[in-house]
């Protein structure tokens, strides 16, 4: 007797399992019994059609006459019968070749490979960085990449139209004439900002990296980039000297670049240190001989230090930084550098072309 979707009133697993199983085995009969195209046709009518065919039933006399409780798991049921009709009808066609999963299935093709993604080099030497100043209790800070000139630059003790804002290359947002100037916003030069919003946050004694992204207005070429990265330090507390910037960042130097480099620190000029220095290490290509790298000099500079100004640490006194009680050092280190000379990478566009071809080889 030909096969008809029978009403249930069992919904428990083992009845629909019965059911499933009656029509599962209708459906095997009926294609067994597939010669021709027409009667394939009358086949995939019976079964599939939207109006009264066998799945429609299905979807009216199990799944919509469900009670609520068994809703969930006949729905679930009824659709993977579905599927498992809709195949099987469709490959009982005559002349199709035979559709089971075995021969379908070609276990000589690659299989898909989806690649690891990598840290961008970027990332990496930034969080290496604050890896090794994390060890020695520096917490990490962050802050806007749009300022306002008062970070940027006035509490970082560069007078308004003083020549040193001339060395930072800076790009303005337009439109900001009407604001006093030290609310006018830009888009930071340097992270050294950071160092104020963290002595406006905390009391001291303070330990802080504060990483991120910088602009300057400069042309791109192989070590030039408008966009880049720099990693700030800062570290204020009762007697803080220049031997413990010395130590800390020679300390740090070693740790990035291995235990053989040397460190000097040359005098400079930063409006918010004084003293001021500029970190360099031995040239680790040539060992301190003089190559093209350091251009024969055995070092090469990599980064700005010194000692936070008393005037800097004076904006912040009523927050504990009273320049007669407390002193610090503070460090800023470009990332883009430091990653050119730790991996050998010859011009800084690379980092920002998204070329996987560089990209893979920090994976
Ligand atoms: N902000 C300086 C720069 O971008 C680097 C620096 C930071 C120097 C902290 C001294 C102390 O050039």
């Amino acid at each position: 007797m030909a096969y008809t979707v029978p009403k249930l009133d069992d919904y428990s697993p083992a009845a629909l399992d019965r059911a499933i199983a009656d029509l599962r085995s209708a459906l095997e009969h009926e294609v067994a019994a597939v010669k021709s195209d027409a009667d394939h046709e009358a086949l995939r009518i019976r079964w599939r059609a939207r109006t009264n065919g066998i799945l429609t039933q299905i979807n009216d006399l199990w799944l919509k006459a469900a009670p609520k409780e068994a809703k969930r798991d006949v729905g679930q049921r009824v659709n993977e019968l579905k599927t498992w009709v809709e195949e099987k009808v469709e490959s009982a066609k005559p002349g199709t070749a035979s559709a089971s999963v075995a021969d379908k299935l070609d276990i000589t093709l690659p299989g898909i490979r989806r690649p690891l993604g990598a840290e961008h080099p970027v990332v990496k030497t930034t969080n290496e960085i604050i890896g090794i100043f994390a060890k020695m209790g520096y917490s990490v800070e962050t802050g806007p990449e749009i300022e306002t000139d008062y970070y940027n630059f006035e509490s970082m003790n560069f007078p308004p139209n003083h020549p040193a804002r001339d060395t930072q290359d800076t790009i303005f947002i337009a439109g900001q004439e009407s604001k006093p100037q030290r609310d006018r916003l830009l888009l930071r030069t340097h992270t050294s900002p950071v160092q104020t919003r963290a002595m406006e946050k905390h009391r001291p004694p303070i330990r802080v990296v504060a990483p991120g992204k910088v602009h300057r207005s400069d042309t791109p070429d192989a070590s030039h980039s408008p966009i880049f990265h720099q990693v700030e330090g800062l570290a204020v507390d009762n007697n803080i000297t220049f031997s413990d910037l010395k130590g800390t960042l020679d300390h740090a130097m070693k740790e990035l670049f291995g235990s053989d480099v040397k460190t000097r620190f040359f005098p400079s000029f930063f409006p918010f240190t004084e003293p001021s220095a500029d970190v360099q290490v031995t040239c680790f290509k040539c060992g301190g001989k003089g190559c093209r790298l350091c251009k024969m000099s055995g070092w090469i500079e990599l980064l700005g230090s010194g000692m936070v100004d008393p005037k800097v640490l004076a904006f912040h006194k009523d927050n504990g930084y009273d320049p007669e009680k407390v002193s610090g050092f503070a460090f800023g280190m470009g990332v883009e550098r430091i990653a050119m000379l730790k991996y050998g990478i010859d011009d800084i566009q690379l980092f920002f072309h998204g070329d996987v071809r560089f990209l893979e080889q920090f994976a």
